[in-house]
């Protein structure tokens, strides 16, 4: 079980999260939504341990995981996707695989299970990062994070700019993780992409988690919706 309980945080001087708590168990799925500058990203960042919490707890089952550097993170079973996927542009998609599986431990076996993942991964094992299309360099930035095999997938808004096709396989993949057991915690802007693969939603609006809900609460109140997100 990953746990926030009313996390602070900054960047510098500024503040930033100003009391954001949910927590997430294993194999479910929890969306973060928000407008833009709510924090989301911050969030992850600061799960991740990219940013030090100022206050609150961030624990991994029980044990504290605010302190740790984004190294221990990762040990401890914490894949990261971040916003925008941030790639070796200039490495081939094998070599992009290959530093994801150095990150932890680099069986050929984790190599194959994540490719049979994403098999459109395979034909391009040469190709370079920066000249794949955006849905396949997403699919590359979730196959690095999963060579870890972590428990807590962060994944920030996977889907964004994305057509139906491709989102539908990253879905795949999410619920694939979801029954093994993951904890995934998805930023995620697209209402539609939220109410398929979400269990709980948790709304953030300036730097403060205002409301948590299941999904089915979610959609018998499809207004929340309009009213934390302006859409
Ligand atoms: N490196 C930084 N230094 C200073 N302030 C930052 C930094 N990164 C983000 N912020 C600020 O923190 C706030 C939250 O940003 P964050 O990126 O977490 O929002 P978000 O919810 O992910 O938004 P989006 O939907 O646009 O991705 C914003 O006001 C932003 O300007
Ligand atoms: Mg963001």
């Amino acid at each position: 079980m990953l746990e926030l309980a009313e996390v602070t945080g900054a960047y510098g001087n500024v503040k930033t999260l100003f009391g954001v708590s949910f927590s997430v168990a294993p194999g479910s799925v929890h969306c973060i939504m928000g407008r833009n500058g709510a924090g989301k990203t911050t969030t992850l960042k600061t799960i991740m341990g990219l940013l030090t919490p100022t206050g609150g707890t961030i624990t991994l089952n029980g044990a504290d995981l605010g302190s740790e550097s984004a190294e221990n993170t990762a040990k401890r079973g914490v894949g990261y996707v971040p916003q925008g996927r941030r790639l070796f542009a200039e490495l081939s998609v094998a070599e992009n695989i290959q530093i994801g599986l150095m990150a932890r431990r680099s069986d050929p076996a984790t190599r194959d299970w994540v490719l049979d993942l994403f098999p459109p991964l395979k034909t391009r094992l040469t190709q370079r990062a920066e000249t794949l299309s955006g849905g396949e360099q997403q699919m590359l930035a979730m196959a690095r994070a999963l060579c870890l095999r972590p428990s807590v997938l962060l994944l920030d808004e996977p889907t964004e700019g994305l057509q139906p096709s491709m989102i539908a396989q990253i879905r795949n993949v999410v619920m694939k993780m979801r029954c093994d057991g993951v904890a995934v915690v998805l930023v995620e802007q697209r209402s539609d992409a939220v109410l398929t693969m979400a269990d709980h939603v948790t709304f953030l609006e300036n730097g403060r988690s205002v409301e948590t809900l299941p999904i089915a609460g979610l959609k018998a109140a499809p207004e929340k919706l309009t009213h934390y997100l302006g859409v």
